[in-house]
């Protein structure tokens, strides 16, 4: 395999990261994650606007325009011969110096992406997915996509542990997103989810989300819902680059619905589906 090193491509075995590396000791640095089908990258202009802004917002000089960096993932591809469905990993540090708080002085970032084969959920997509509910107790830059997955990382543990896909997150009994998913309750033909603020990582599915409901004339309330209202859902699914147009089935002991992915999502799903190949 190929990989992405710097602005260059390198065998993955020639691939050496120090080890006094702003990522690994502070987390500091941004990444994406783009969906692949057929062989051809899926929202990657939306992927590629979000890491710079997720790079600004933290202030990582990226080493590349959006354009050249274009280019860089379109060459990953081919290099890779990708012609099946995969995701591409991309991650961009701020840079390596001996460890210090104190952004080093004329630091450069260190950038790597890799291309890994990624199947589809079928039977997760088909029958909908179990999840349960955790406090979220992650900071208040949530919209960046940073490299500090701490808190995300223990909640799906938690989730995996309890036979559980995901974890649906809430702050002061408010919904927010899942540990790595964007998450949506449907009832009485209307689609609630958290408002794009700063609190949510802005989905780059979650975006088409907003596109397919208007297309369908299904209404969306982005002013959220509460861990209350999901006792009262109609339905519920979850989205993202990897796990798409997810159902969701039971939210901790609470079936949604009769337990079965319902018919708005259905819909989504095939809108996914379409926009998608
Ligand atoms: N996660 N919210 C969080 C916290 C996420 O980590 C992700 C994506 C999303 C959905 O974003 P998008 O629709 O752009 O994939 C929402 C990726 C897939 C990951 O970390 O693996």
């Amino acid at each position: 395999p190929i990989m992405l090193s710097q602005t260059k491509f390198t065998h993955r075995d020639n691939l050496n990261y120090p080890f006094e590396e702003r990522a690994l000791q502070f987390g500091d640095g941004v990444y994406e994650v783009v969906r692949i089908y057929n062989g051809t990258y899926y929202l990657i202009n939306e992927h590629i606007d979000r890491l710079f802004r997720s790079a600004e917002a933290v202030k990582i000089k990226l080493p590349f325009t959006k354009e050249e960096l274009s280019n860089l993932l379109n060459n990953l591809l081919l290099k890779n011969s990708v012609s099946n469905d995969a995701k591409l990993y991309l991650q961009v540090s701020r840079g390596s110096a001996p460890r210090n708080h104190i952004f080093p002085n004329n630091i450069e970032a260190n950038v790597y992406g890799y291309i890994e084969d990624q199947a589809r959920n079928v039977a997760g997509l088909q029958d909908g997915v179990k999840t349960i509910t955790e406090r979220d107790i992650r900071w208040e830059y949530c919209f960046v996509k940073s490299l500090n997955l701490l808190p995300n990382v223990l909640a799906k543990q938690t989730a995996n542990e309890q036979g559980a896909y995901d974890a649906i997150l809430h702050k002061d009994g408010i919904v927010t997103e899942c540990s790595s998913a964007n998450v949506y309750m449907i009832k009485d033909g209307t689609v609630y989810t958290y408002p794009t603020t700063k609190r949510i990582l802005h989905g780059c599915v979650r975006m088409r989300i907003e596109k397919f409901v208007q297309d369908l004339t299904i209404p969306l309330n982005e002013d959220g819902f509460s861990v209350e209202d999901i006792a009262l859902a109609d339905e519920m699914f979850l989205t993202s680059s990897t796990s798409e147009v997810l159902p969701i089935v039971t939210v901790d002991d609470t079936q949604i619905g009769n337990g079965q992915p319902g018919p708005i999502t259905r819909k989504l799903q095939n809108a996914y589906e379409e926009d998608a190949n």
